[in-house]
């Protein structure tokens, strides 16, 4: 079992009795049948799972077995879509959509129970028939592409305690982040620096240059690129971004770069959108081919090859470039599909005698599917950015603090939980402007986008993850070793961690002999952990400390009394009342480190 951040959405065919009463048989059967194919057509495309088939209902749910940092968001555009793909069928549905912590199990058939499953089923019933209601928490979660409207407050807990409840409106564009709060644009110097000679040289020398900048999310990337392209001063500007799902996206980058030099919007009808595609490019062929990339016009023999679109790209993109310099930012390549990597590549090889640079924007796991991304060029540049500085996290924290006070210990604890990270601040920031504090919890927005990182780990380089998380921050090799018995050989699993940038080696060790690991991120601990069960949680704090015992004696004495503290607290959460035996030995273990610290 498992515990997780999940987003359940409920669906219901809107008067189906009636349906089945003035119908034909067979008309109701074949109806009803497509329904469902189109509603589980729906929620695969967007990466959803349908868990179970209730009647005419259905009971989807993302986020399982695989998160992802935007499972609200994908929940609330399948809705949508299933929403639309019912008007076609001539029917109704009913939609209810709620996040929230489930708990699910690891087996086939997963099945997630928690308050989210309850809420979402009660949005669906109380929803007027084409109406998708959607709980606070998934509107948290996506608030930044979603319109919506407040469609009063509802009992839905039974506890007498109302629940806002909001009708969604419409969907905004994919466009990336949306930061909810944001502060003006501290640090990276040499990075802009950087970009800015890079651009200078191609300018100066007409040649094509690859530059990528790599990073893990929300540590900047796409604000750096910002930041860049508005200092630049006579070129061509272009921007695209690959999307991690969704049908016919392969060339959606490049598509967004093509409508925006041609000045095309989604509004115009294909005739004017073709004349301007054409009006754009020099050549007939070539604004045909990228009208197909685009999605302008559908293909109508067969389909082209991904060759010819990368000719055509070619030839536009030199054509732009020999007007004045272009530059084109290609973001998020980690979701892009292969004939999009290969454009890029072939657009920087071979755009000769024009200044372009290309600037791509990548997490490190595109590193995974390319191992080899920009490398064996003479004109190409990859960077890493790096978490910025304390006093440039502080700067951050100032302005978007604004003129709210913190204490001392509230600063320390933010700046410590986020590390140097703008987004993990923006979020921290904006949990504590809306009354959290910072000691609290994990912002939802980053437990979902670190659940999705841990989730995409092999089984077995989560399934230590999760166990040295209950160790701490820091935990040794031997401890873990014992934590999970079923890993066979620690040591190649450890790399990988190491090596994914999960967590790093400690030079030190408090225990002699016993290599010790550190999480690269404290929040990265307290997700996987977050991950465990509480009755895991509870039993694995008892080996740790078994394990205390024997390998350290009382040396460690005070760390262990921690873990037995804590899984006797957990046990009685649960059960009311932990066992007794473990209650004592609890007990003793703290009475002893607090006469130790007191002789000190
Ligand atoms: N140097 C900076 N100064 C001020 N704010 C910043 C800075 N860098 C990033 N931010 C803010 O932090 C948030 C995350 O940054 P950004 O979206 O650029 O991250 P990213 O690396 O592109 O992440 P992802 O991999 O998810 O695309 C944004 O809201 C951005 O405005
Ligand atoms: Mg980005």
């Amino acid at each position: 079992m498992e515990r997780k951040l999940a987003t359940v959405l409920f669906v219901d065919l809107v008067g189906s009795t009636e349906l089945v009463s003035t119908r034909d048989p067979e008309i109701v059967r074949r109806r009803v049948t497509s329904f469902f194919e189109h509603v589980s057509h729906c929620i695969t495309t967007h990466g959803g799972i349908v868990e179970k088939f209730a009647g005419d209902a259905v009971m989807a749910a993302f986020g399982i077995p695989q998160a992802h940092e935007d499972d609200g968001e994908r929940a609330v555009r399948a809705a949508a879509a299933i929403m639309d793909s019912v008007h076609g069928l001539a029917l109704e549905a009913r939609i209810g959509v709620e996040s929230g912590e489930v708990v699910a199990d690891e087996s086939e058939s997963t099945f997630a129970t928690g308050e989210a499953v309850n809420i979402a089923a009660r949005l669906q019933q109380a929803a007027a028939p084409g109406e998708i209601l959607l709980g606070p928490h998934v509107c948290r979660l996506t608030e930044a592409s979603i319109e919506v409207e407040a469609r009063g407050s509802l009992d839905l807990r039974g506890l007498g305690e109302p629940t806002a409840v909001r009708r969604l409106v419409g969907l905004r564009d994919a466009s990336g982040r949306a930061p909810s709060i944001s502060a003006p644009f501290v640090g990276r110097d040499f990075e802009l620096e950087l970009l800015h000679t890079t651009f200078a040289r191609v300018s100066r020398d007409r040649r094509a240059h690859l530059f990528t900048i790599f990073g893990e999310p929300g540590v900047g990337k796409s604000r750096l690129a910002r930041q860049f392209v508005d200092g630049v001063e006579g070129a061509t500007i272009l921007a695209g971004r690959s999307l991690p799902y969704g049908e016919g996206i392969t060339y959606w980058p490049l598509a967004e770069m093509v409508k925006l030099a041609a000045g095309i919007t989604d509004d115009d009808p294909v005739h004017e959108a073709v004349s301007k595609l054409r009006a754009c490019c020099g050549d007939d062929a070539v604004a045909d081919l990228l009208g197909l990339a685009a999605g302008v016009l559908e293909a109508v023999e067969t389909e082209r090859s991904q060759q010819e679109i990368a000719w055509a790209a070619r030839e536009w993109a030199a054509e732009l470039a020999s007007a004045q310099p272009l530059i084109l930012v290609f973001e998020d390549i980690h979701w892009a599909e292969e004939p999009l990597l290969e454009l890029v590549e072939l657009l920087a090889d071979r755009v000769k005698d024009a200044p372009l640079l290309i600037v791509c924007l990548a997490r490190p796991e595109l590193l995974d599917l390319r191992p080899g991304w920009g490398g064996g060029r003479i004109r190409a540049t990859a960077i890493e950015l790096e978490p910025l500085a304390v006093s440039e996290s502080e700067e951050l924290v100032d302005a978007l603090l604004a003129d709210r006070e913190l204490s001392e210990a509230e600063r320390r604890t933010l700046l410590e939980k986020t590390e140097g990270n703008p987004l993990y601040v923006e979020e921290t920031v904006r949990m504590l402007l809306e009354g959290g504090t910072a000691a609290q919890r994990i912002p939802d927005t980053l437990q979902a986008m670190i659940a999705a990182r841990i989730d995409r780990l092999p089984r077995v380089e989560k399934m230590l993850l999760q166990r040295a998380s209950v160790v701490g921050r820091i935990f040794w090799e031997g401890a873990v070793a014992k934590l999970a018995p079923d890993i066979e050989e620690l040591e190649p699993v450890l790399e990988d961690l190491l090596l994914r940038d999960f967590v790093l080696r400690e030079n030190r060790s408090t225990i002699s002999g016993e290599p010790a690991y550190r999480f690269k991120h404290v929040l990265i601990r307290d997700v996987a952990y977050s991950g465990l069960t509480k009755g895991a949680r509870a039993d694995l704090h008892q080996q740790v400390a078994g394990w205390l015992e024997e390998r350290a004696g009382d040396e460690l004495l005070e760390i262990r009394a921690y873990h037995l503290d804590l899984a006797a607290a957990l046990l009685g959460e649960l059960d009311g009342a932990p066992p007794a035996e473990l209650a004592a030995e609890a007990a003793a273990a703290l009475e002893a480190a607090g006469k130790r610290a007191l002789a000190r």
